[in-house]
C-alpha cells in the first residue's frame, strides 16, 4: 500500500472511530484530551463531537492551523510524558492520542510511559482511542467501527476500581 493510501486510511479510521465515539459510547463527565494536536485536524473534529466540553491539548510545539489552535488555558506544550502527567487524576472522559511515528524504534520508546500514563489520565469508564497499542489490564479493549482495519487504531474503555 503507498503511503499516500496509508494516509488517508489513517484519517479515515480516525473519523470514523472519532463519530462512533460519540454517536455510539456512553462517556462519563470529563474533559476530552487531545495527546498529539499536530495539525489540528482531529482536535477539530472532537470540537465539533465534543464542543460542550473541556478540550485540552498536548504537543511539544504549535504547529496548529489557526482556526484548530486552542486557547491557552487549553493548550499544553512541551514533552507530553512529562506535562500530561499533570492532568493524572482528573478523569477525563475521553483520551484521543495520536502520536506515533510509524518509526518502530522511536514508537518502542513512547510505549515505554504512554500506557502507564494513558491510565492515569482517563477516568473510570472513560474512552482512550490511541493509534498505538496501549496493553495495561486497566484498559479493556472494545470493537472499532466495521470501517476500520484492526491493528490500524486502538480502542478502550478504562475499567472501574483498577
Ligand atoms: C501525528 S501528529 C498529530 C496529528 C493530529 N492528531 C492532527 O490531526 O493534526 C503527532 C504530534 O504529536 C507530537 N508529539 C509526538 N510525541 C510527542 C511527545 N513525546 N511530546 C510532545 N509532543 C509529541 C508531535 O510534535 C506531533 O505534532
Amino acid at each position: 500500500m503507498s503511503r499516500l493510501d496509508s494516509f488517508i486510511r489513517r484519517l479515515t479510521a480516525q473519523r470514523d472511530t472519532l463519530d462512533h465515539i460519540a454517536r455510539d459510547l456512553d462517556l462519563p463527565e470529563g474533559a476530552v484530551l487531545e495527546i498529539g494536536l499536530g495539525n489540528g485536524r482531529t482536535y477539530s473534529h472532537l470540537r465539533e463531537l465534543f464542543g460542550d466540553r473541556r478540550i485540552v491539548a498536548f504537543d511539544r510545539a504549535l504547529g496548529a492551523h489557526k482556526e484548530s489552535t486552542p486557547d491557552a488555558e487549553n493548550l499544553v506544550l512541551g514533552e507530553i510524558a512529562e506535562t500530561a502527567a499533570r492532568f493524572a487524576g482528573r478523569d477525563a472522559a475521553l483520551v484521543h492520542v495520536d502520536i506515533g511515528t510509524g518509526y518502530d524504534d522511536r514508537d518502542a520508546e513512547t510505549l515505554r510511559w504512554l500506557p502507564g500514563l494513558v491510565v492515569r489520565l482517563a477516568g473510570p469508564g472513560g474512552i482512550v482511542l490511541s493509534g498505538l497499542p496501549l496493553e495495561r489490564d486497566e484498559l479493556q479493549p472494545l470493537p472499532l467501527p466495521a470501517s476500520v482495519n484492526p491493528g490500524r487504531l486502538y480502542l478502550y474503555r478504562r475499567r472501574s476500581g483498577q
